[in-house]
């Protein structure tokens, strides 16, 4: 038997109103990719956190080579060899990759001067290592997500780390990227290193993972191999009960049209964007990195300023200045990047549902608390928001639950348009029924849906038409019923586009 590289044995850690993991016993082997799954709030962060010295336990032994050990920093923690990527990217855009790898580390000059020399070429040889060749001194914001990704990864190994943990490192990549990272945690994994991958990602997990442990409600109901489960197996163990349906039934007819965008481009990003989306309709626009899909629900919506083309609601035509004036016309937009945008993390669940209503609440007079109360309590319910309750503030939910109030408080409001960008990233399988219920009974009562996915699953699953992107054209249109993940791939990655053009 190898020794373990980390072995944890029944720890438990409360905060105020949440037993977030409860006798949680966990072991990590070196060369082993372990996953770790479980529902929004179920404590992978957590447990995370207390091997990562951020937290203490209350109770319970961590054993990193055999020998007990405290991890009382973050400091501590990799002193141990344990290096950490969390699910918010810790990166500063405005520094190179060096600065960033080696924050306060970098080597000197006698005086004390930075040696940027020596910074440069040992972060080149770091790169190299995983078949990385950007210069060193490129800044982070002019790398694409998943080159971030890896950097991430880099700057923790940069400390000699022996263990890597990992949370959620995948749920900001498009499909065609996965594999890049994967690539550089084989290659860990080859060298002996252990690695901790918290995912939401079933496929994923089957792919890389050696084994896998489940918690459910900050408790641990079971570690496999990965050989020993299906993926239905690990679904019915985190959420408690089987899943039948992952998707609504589609819609069998729609009603008029709430939305005619024709010709629409924008200097860089995109050009000629014509479609339609109708009363009770869910469009589903996929594509891949580059393809611009953000970049156009933010023209859709006045972030980004367009340079032609029309848009018109309901046949009368806007020219749309705002989210606010968006809003204004009905039609309620959801970005990506949740937390920066639109989330009041100090203030609590019942306050941010209810900030985009509160013309509605202010009305009802001396009820409107009462009233925030039972329709925040109302979504918390049907969505599984794992919250102590509706006045607890939405900086201290799980990652997923604070997603989960983001959309809730758009869907209080009932928007006649909604405009989502990656609607269920970073949420469990369980909320993800919820939320794709949700959707499609918007939709059932006249609203129009449109989103952009990452997972072309969900998209085939939960639209009834597919707009397909390429580099900021629409190269395809799809009915539900006959996409498949194949065709969606192909459409994507630009196929039909890179046919010989005539007489070349
Ligand atoms: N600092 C904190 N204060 C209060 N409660 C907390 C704090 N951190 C976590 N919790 C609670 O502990 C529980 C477990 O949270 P954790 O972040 O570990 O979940 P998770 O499994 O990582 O979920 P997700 O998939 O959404 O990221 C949740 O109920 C969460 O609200
Ligand atoms: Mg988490």
């Amino acid at each position: 038997m190898r020794t373990p590289l980390l072995e944890v044995t029944g720890v438990n850690k409360s905060f105020p109103g949440t037993h977030a993991l409860k006798d949680v016993s966990f072991e990590l082997l070196p060369g082993e990719i372990h996953a770790l799954m479980g529902e929004n709030g179920a404590g992978k962060s957590t447990l995370m956190h207390l091997l990562s010295g951020v937290y203490a336990p209350d109770s319970g032994e961590i054993r990193i080579d055999g020998h007990p050990v405290m991890l009382r920093s973050p400091r501590q923690a990799q002193a141990h060899g344990i290096g950490m990527v969390f699910q918010e990217l810790s990166l500063a855009p405005g520094l190179s990759i060096a600065e960033n790898v080696y924050p306060n580390r970098a080597p000197t000059r006698p005086g004390g001067t930075i040696a940027w020399g020596s910074l440069y070429r040992q972060t080149r040889e770091l790169l190299a290592q995983f078949e990385i060749d950007v210069d060193p001194r490129t800044l982070v914001r002019d790398l694409n997500i998943t080159t971030r990704q890896i950097v991430e990864i880099v700057k923790a190994l940069s400390l000699d780390a022996r263990m890597l943990l990992l949370d959620e490192p995948t749920s900001a990549l498009p499909p065609n990227e996965v594999e890049r990272l994967f690539d550089v945690l084989r290659r860990l994994k080859a060298r002996g290193i252990g690695i901790v991958y918290i995912s939401h990602r079933i496929p994923e997990v089957m792919a890389i993972a050696d084994r896998v442990t489940i918690l459910r409600d900050g408790q641990r109901v079971g570690t496999h191999p990965i050989g020993a489960v299906t993926p239905d197996d690990i679904i019915e163990q985190m959420v408690g009960r089987k899943i039948a349906d992952l998707y609504p039934a589609r819609a069998d007819s729609f009603g008029q049209e709430l939305l005619r965008v024709e010709g629409l481009s924008h200097e860089r990003d995109f050009s000629g964007i014509s479609f339609t989306l109708r009363r009770g309709e869910i469009v589903g626009v996929a594509g891949l990195m580059g393809a611009r899909r953000s970049e156009l629900l933010r023209a859709l919506v006045g972030v980004n300023k367009t340079t032609s083309g029309t848009i018109a609601i309901s046949g009368s035509p806007v020219r749309i200045q705002s989210p606010e004036h968006a809003f204004a016309l009905g039609m309620a937009y959801l970005p990506e990047e949740r937390k920066t945008d639109g989330l009041f993390l100090k203030m609590p669940l019942r306050q941010n549902i209810s900030a985009t209503a509160l013309r509605d609440f202010a009305r009802l007079g001396l009820m409107s608390a009462r009233k925030e109360a039972a329709v925040t309590q109302a979504y918390v319910e049907r969505l599984h928001i794992r919250t102590p309750g509706v006045n607890q503030l939405v900086g201290r939910l799980s990652g997923g639950n604070q997603q989960k109030v983001m959309l809730s408080k758009w869907l209080v409001r009932q928007p006649k348009i909604l405009i989502i960008d990656e609607p269920t990233k970073g949420v469990d399988v369980g909320a993800k029924v919820e939320i794709h219920a949700l959707l499609r009974e918007l939709a059932r009562q006249g609203a129009g849906i449109l989103f952009v996915s990452s997972e072309f699953p969900e998209i085939i699953g939960l639209a009834d038409r597919i707009l397909v992107m390429v580099e900021g054209r629409l190269v395809g249109e799809i009915p539900a019923g006959q996409a498949t993940e194949q065709n969606l791939m192909l459409l994507s990655s630009g196929y039909t586009a890179r046919e010989p053009a005539a007489g070349g």
